[in-house]
C-alpha cells in the first residue's frame, strides 16, 4: 500500500499543508500522520507549532508494532497473525510466549529447547526469598510481586546492558521462568505457608499449581483439566498491544532502564482496578451483589453513578464482545465439571443479560471483557481473590518483554517524553512570605 496524504488548511493564516499518511499492514491496521509534521503549522515565527491534545492516548499511535493485532469493532485478536481462538485451542502458553517473542511458532526442537531453558531458570536465589520474607503477613501478593521483581535488578546487574542481545535473551528467560515462582511464594507468604520450590518435571502451569498447593505429599500431581484451563487463561492474557501496562513497559524501557525495573513498573500499572486489577474487583463486586435478585438494583446504581462502574465491562478498544471473554465463558464449563459450579456465575450471567439489554450499556458499547469471567474460574479453582492480578501479570510478562525487545531494536526508538498544553499562571514575581 503506497502512502497517501492529508491537506490541512490553517484558517488562522490561510496556509495549506500536505502531511503524509502512513498505513499499517492494511488500512484497518491503522493509518497515521507523523505528529511532528503538525509542528510546522504555526501563526508566527515565535509560535511553538501545533500539538495534538490526547489525554489517555485514545487516538495516538505510540509505535509501529508487528506483535499483536486487535480490531475492536469486529472483536478480533491475533498474536503475530495467529487468531487467539486457534492459539487457545491448540497452543500452550510457553509456545505462545515463544511466538510473541521470536515472531514465529517454534518447530519441535526449538520448542523443546525453549521449554528446557525456561525450566532451568525457575528457581530464585535464597536472598530473593529472604527479601520476600520481609513483607508483612497481610501484604497483598501483587505488591510483593512488584517489589520483588524490581529487586531482581539488584541481583542481575548485567541486565543493565539492554543493548546487548544476549543479555536481553537471558533476562527474558529468567523473567518468564521466575514470575510464577515469585507469584506462588507471594501467595504462600500471605498465607503464612512454607514456600514450595519448583518441580521441573511439571509443565509451566502444572509447576505453578504445585508451588501454590503442594502440601505434605511427596509429589504434587496437578489436575489435567485445571492445568490446561490455566494454560489457556495464560495464552489469552499474554499480550494485548499498547494497553496501560505495556505502554508503561515501553515508557520505562525507552530510558534504557533494565527489564526488571521496567517489568516492576508495568506490573504496577497492571495492578489498578481499571486494568489487571479488574478481575479481583469483579469478584468483590459479585460477592457484594450477593444474589441474582439484587442485580437489577445494582445495575440501576451503576447507571446513576452511585454504584461505581460495572467491573469487567467495557474496553478502550473493543466496542464489541471481547473475544477473550467468549473463550473464557466456554472454558468455565470445563472447569466447573471438575470443581463444581461457582455460585457467583449465576449472578454474573444475570448481570450480563441485563446489561446487554440496557440502553446505557448498549449505547456505550459496553460488553464483558477478559476480566468478567476469569475471576469466577480462578475462584472455582480455589485461588484466592487477592492473587488474581498476579495471575494476569505472569502471562503478560511474555507480552511486555516482546514489546520491550521490539522497541529496543526499533531504529525510531526515542525516550518517551510527551508534550503538554500549559494552562497555569503566567510569569509572576516571588512574594516574600510576610507580604502574602
Ligand atoms: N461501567 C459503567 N459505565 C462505564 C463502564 C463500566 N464498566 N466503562 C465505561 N463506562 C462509561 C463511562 O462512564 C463513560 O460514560 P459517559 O460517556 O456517560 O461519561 C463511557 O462509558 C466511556 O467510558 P470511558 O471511561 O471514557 O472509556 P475508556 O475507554 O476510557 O475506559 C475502561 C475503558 C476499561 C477503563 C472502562 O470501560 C472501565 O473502567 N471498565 C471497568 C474496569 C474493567 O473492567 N477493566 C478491565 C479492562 S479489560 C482488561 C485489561 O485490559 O486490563
Amino acid at each position: 500500500m503506497g502512502d497517501d496524504s492529508l491537506s490541512i488548511t490553517d484558517n488562522r493564516t490561510g496556509k495549506t499543508y500536505e502531511i503524509p499518511i502512513h498505513y499499517g499492514t492494511y488500512p484497518t491496521c491503522g493509518a497515521a500522520i507523523p505528529a511532528l509534521d503538525l509542528r510546522q503549522i504555526r501563526v508566527s515565527e515565535e509560535d511553538f507549532g501545533l500539538l495534538t491534545y490526547d489525554p489517555g492516548f485514545t487516538n495516538t499511535a505510540s509505535c509501529r508494532s508487528g506483535i499483536t493485532f486487535v480490531d475492536g469493532e469486529r472483536g478480533i485478536l491475533r498474536y503475530r497473525g495467529h487468531p487467539i481462538e486457534q492459539l487457545a485451542e491448540q497452543s500452550t502458553h510457553l509456545e505462545t510466549a515463544y511466538l510473541l517473542l521470536r515472531g514465529e511458532l517454534p518447530n519441535e526442537e526449538e520448542l523443546n529447547e525453549w521449554t528446557h531453558e525456561i525450566t532451568q531458570h525457575t528457581m530464585i536465589l535464597e536472598n530473593v526469598k529472604k527479601f520476600m520474607e520481609g513483607f508483612r503477613y497481610d501484604a497483598h501478593p501483587m505488591g510483593i510481586l512488584i517489589g520483588t521483581v524490581g529487586a531482581l535488578s539488584t541481583f542481575y546487574q548485567e541486565a543493565k546492558d539492554v543493548q546487548d542481545e544476549e543479555s536481553r535473551r537471558k533476562q527474558t528467560t529468567r523473567l518468564i521462568a521466575k514470575m510464577p515462582t515469585i507469584a506462588a511464594f507471594a501467595y504462600r507468604h500471605s498465607r503464612g505457608l512454607p514456600y514450595v520450590y519448583p518441580d521441573n518435571d511439571l509443565s509451566y502451569t502444572g509447576n505453578f499449581l504445585n508451588m501454590l498447593w503442594k502440601a505434605t505429599e511427596l509429589k504434587y500431581e496437578p489436575d489435567p483439566v485445571l492445568e490446561r484451563a490455566l494454560d489457556v487463561l495464560f495464552i489469552l492474557h499474554a499480550d494485548h498491544e499498547q494497553n496501560c501496562s505495556t505502554s508503561a513497559m515501553r515508557v520505562i524501557g525507552s530510558s534504557l532502564a533494565d527489564p526488571y525495573s521496567a517489568i516492576a513498573g508495568a506490573a504496577a500499572a497492571l495492578y489498578g482496578p481499571r486494568h489487571g486489577g479488574a478481575n479481583e474487583a469483579v469478584l468483590r463486586m459479585l460477592t457484594e451483589i450477593g444474589s441474582v435478585g439484587n442485580v437489577p438494583s445494582f445495575v440501576e446504581r451503576v447507571k446513576s453513578g452511585e454504584g461505581g462502574r460495572l467491573m469487567g465491562f467495557g474496553h478502550r478498544v473493543y466496542k464489541n464482545y471481547d473475544p477473550r471473554a467468549q473463550i473464557i465463558k466456554q472454558l468455565a464449563d470445563e472447569v466447573f465439571e471438575v470443581t463444581g459450579p461457582n455460585p457467583l456465575l449465576e449472578i454474573a450471567l444475570e448481570l450480563e443479560r441485563i446489561a446487554l439489554e440496557d440502553d446505557y450499556f448498549v449505547s456505550r458499547n459496553l460488553y464483558p471483557n477478559v476480566d468478567f469471567y476469569s475471576g469466577i474460574i480462578y475462584q472455582a479453582m480455589g485461588l484466592p481473590v487477592a492473587i488474581f492480578p498476579v495471575l494476569f501479570a505472569i502471562p503478560r510478562t511474555a507480552g511486555w518483554l516482546a514489546q520491550w525487545q521490539e522497541m529496543l531494536i526499533d531504529p525510531n526508538l526515542r525516550i518517551a517524553r510527551p508534550r503538554q498544553v500549559y494552562v497555569g499562571a503566567d510569569e509572576r514575581k516571588y512574594v516574600p512570605i510576610e507580604e502574602r
